[in-house]
């Protein structure tokens, strides 16, 4: 994989790990990251030995500060609006076939948080903070910060972070449900690689209709939704995969996923 400006790659066995590398400006979005990012998880979608990806941020006091506010100063409406509806990392990994894990050291902000958000888990740090401050420069999030925090917290939560500007700290945004786990700055990775590990020794199929079966709860009714489950259940039957799973369950050993 070629080297890029804004983001380091690194390859941990099955595990992407993508480092958002801007510390300096604690890793904010500018639209160079957007770019890149898409332009690397295009290629990791095919790439059979990449099973799960973390995205993490360089550095030991951001995640990611939000979206590049340097970049606000002088674009039209019309010009910020294509940016949002431009393929950004948020809509990519949204669809990504792949778990994406989101390992939070820090602050965790603005587009930085709407990125956590679009990944399928979030682990964070016990220090790290939340936020959506969109509101305290006059605008309003952009990225999917209303969409995405209302569904995984609820209206009333949302509705205050997202007006005040506030940040919570993990232990609150644990207690919410919009983190999965919190740990010590000290066990974090280890931890995240270690979930990140477990989760790739799993079906990419199977994991691929998981995630695409749960995404689609918060998109159509329950009728809708169980139906979809059953179509992606019945796919599922296809798979060596399948086929592999059933048999080391009764043949009582560990299973060896392809993929196929
Ligand atoms: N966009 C552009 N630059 C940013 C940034 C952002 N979202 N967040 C931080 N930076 C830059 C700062 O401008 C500063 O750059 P400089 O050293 O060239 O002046 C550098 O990152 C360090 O940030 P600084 O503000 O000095 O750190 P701090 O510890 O005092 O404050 C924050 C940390 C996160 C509270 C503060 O940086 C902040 O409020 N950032 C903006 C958060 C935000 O509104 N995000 C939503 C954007 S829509």
């Amino acid at each position: 994989m070629k080297n890029y400006e804004t983001i380091l790659v690194e390859k941990r066995e099955s595990v992407a790990v993508l480092t958002i590398n801007r510390p300096d400006k604690l890793n904010a979005l500018k639209s160079k990251v957007h770019m890149e990012g898409v332009e690397i998880l295009d290629e990791l979608k095919t790439d059979s030995d990449v099973r799960v990806v973390v995205i993490r941020g360089a550095g030991e006091k951001a995640f990611i500060a939000g979206a590049d506010i340097s970049e606000f100063a002088d674009k039209t409406p019309v010009e910020q609006r294509d940016v949002m509806n431009s393929r950004s990392l948020f809509t990519v990994l949204d669809t990504f076939p792949k778990p994406v894990i989101a390992m939070i050291n820090g602050f965790c902000l603005g587009g930085g948080n709407e990125l956590a958000m679009a990944c399928d888990l979030r682990i964070a740090s016990d220090g790290s903070r939340f936020g959506q401050p969109e509101i305290n420069l006059g605008i309003i999030c952009g990225g999917g910060g209303t969409q995405r925090l209302t569904r995984l917290i609820g209206e009333s939560k949302a509705m205050e972070i997202i007006l005040t500007g506030d940040m919570i700290d993990a232990q609150t945004a644990f207690n919410y449900g919009l983190v999965n786990y919190i740990f010590s700055a000290e066990e974090l990775e280890a931890k995240t690689m270690e979930l990140a590990g477990k989760i790739a020794e799993k079906s990419p199929i199977a994991l691929q209709m998981s995630k695409e079966a749960v995404k689609f709860a918060s998109r159509s009714n329950l009728d809708e939704g169980l139906r979809r489950e059953i179509d992606l259940f019945a796919i599922c039957f296809s798979t060596e995969d399948k086929k592999e799973g059933v048999s080391a369950f009764l043949e009582k050993r560990k299973p060896i996923f392809k993929g196929k």
